[in-house]
């Protein structure tokens, strides 16, 4: 592909960003009341994991997604092996999540001495695909009684499937009603990867309500940041409670008494971390339609390009976390990766695929057609708020 291609990409980044300087793949925005908030945590000393920032925080996520429980925790890794572990995922157990995602996914699967089985993506939304969901299972699964409870089984290994985790890449949702019923229909829990989709939704709903649990990030690369965090959402009070419960310590309530009752977590968020939460929350609107406008830029530009703008599935709302364009073949992506990031203007591949990695390279998985095309040919592109 002709270098005035790749010039005229970096040119019209710069000049979405307006600056000469290095231009980062997605950067943090404070646009409203962090300082003060953190400057209350350090003058009223709650600056650990007590403090009311903890709950305001919370309840604000809970009532922007719409879930019934939101349960802030230090990170989303452990949040999501913790929500596995919840689900009733055990050692030896086979766990279905996709081959194209962050490394956290499998990790989460794994600290449970569970085995991860990857899957392809749909072209669409890039996230787990229904189509490939249902032929796996079709093909490869029976269903057995074991302990009175009717289960799913792999033939082949003879291992329990005890969870799905969908993954919403780059904040463009799956057909998640689609998996949904699917999972339903093999009894198998749902824990959705929704990581990266803080403010995407499906036919209305947002990502990491529909299944047992949900998973968000707030890692500082993320839409909003906490400078590194994660939230747990449910839809079952209960089981909300008790997640609060696992993720303090299992500390039985009482002014001075120190009584744990079952094996806890120390997954609590810091009120000065919280304090960030909250703030970045009161501007989600704001970053988000920032975040929608460049993407549609993004969409303009390159509709007069030889190179495709990824653009949002149907039935959907993204957050367009981070845009990415697809190249024709692998070679003149990976010049073009070459090119921006010598020119500053930060770029990079998705990740590698998770059965590629020496940990899981015995993982099994189907022909992940789609995964391998959107490894080989997608590129992120700076995505961050613009100011
Ligand atoms: C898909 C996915 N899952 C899980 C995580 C883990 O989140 P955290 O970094 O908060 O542990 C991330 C991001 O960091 C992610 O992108």
């Amino acid at each position: 592909m002709a270098s005035t291609t790749f010039n005229n990409i970096v040119s019209f980044i710069r000049e979405l960003y307006a600056t000469d300087e290095f231009i980062p793949l997605h950067a943090p925005v404070f646009l409203g009341r962090e300082k003060e908030y953190l400057n209350s945590c350090i003058e009223s000393t709650f600056v650990s994991s007590v403090g009311k920032f903890v709950d305001d925080f919370e309840l604000a996520v809970q009532q922007y997604t719409g879930a019934k429980r939101a349960i802030v925790t230090m990170n989303g890794t452990n949040a999501l092996s913790l929500a596995l572990n919840l689900a009733g995922v055990r050692a030896g157990d086979e766990v279905i999540t996709q081959a194209l995602t962050f490394v956290a996914t499998a990790n989460a699967i794994a600290y449970l001495h569970a085995n991860p089985v990857f899957l392809d993506v749909d072209k669409e939304n890039l996230s787990l695909s229904a189509t490939a969901l249902e032929m796996w299972l079709s093909t490869n699964v029976i269903m057995k009684e074991e302990n009175g409870v009717e289960a799913c089984f792999n033939v082949k290994t003879g291992k329990r499937i005890a969870a799905c985790v969908p993954m919403h890449t780059f904040g463009h949702p799956a057909e998640i009603d689609k998996i949904v019923n699917i999972c339903d229909k093999y009894k198998i829990p749902l824990v959705e990867d929704a990581a990266e989709s803080l403010g995407s939704f499906y036919k209305g709903q947002h990502t990491g309500t529909f299944g047992l649990m949900g998973v968000l990030s707030f890692n500082g690369n993320k839409t909003i940041t906490t400078g590194g965090g994660g939230m747990l959402l449910c839809n079952d009070e209960a089981l909300g409670k008790k997640i609060k419960h696992l993720t303090t310590q299992a500390k039985v309530p009482h002014p001075w008494k120190f009584n744990h009752d079952e094996i806890g977590y120390n997954l609590r968020m810091p009120n000065i971390n919280a304090a960030l939460g909250l703030a970045q929350m009161e501007n989600i609107d704001r970053i988000l339609e920032n975040k929608r406008e460049t993407a549609s830029r993004y969409k303009d530009f390159f509709s007069t390009m030889p190179i495709d703008f990824f653009t949002e599935p149907e039935n959907a709302k993204s957050n367009y976390w981070l845009n990415a364009i697809i190249f024709e073949e692998k070679a003149e992506r990976d010049e073009f990766l070459k090119f921006s990031n010598e020119e500053m203007v930060m770029t990079r591949p998705p990740w590698e695929l998770m059965n590629s990695l020496p940990m899981f390279k015995n993982a099994q998985c189907d022909a992940l057609e789609n995964s391998k095309w959107i490894c080989d040919c997608f590129v992120n592109i700076p995505s961050s708020y613009r100011l």
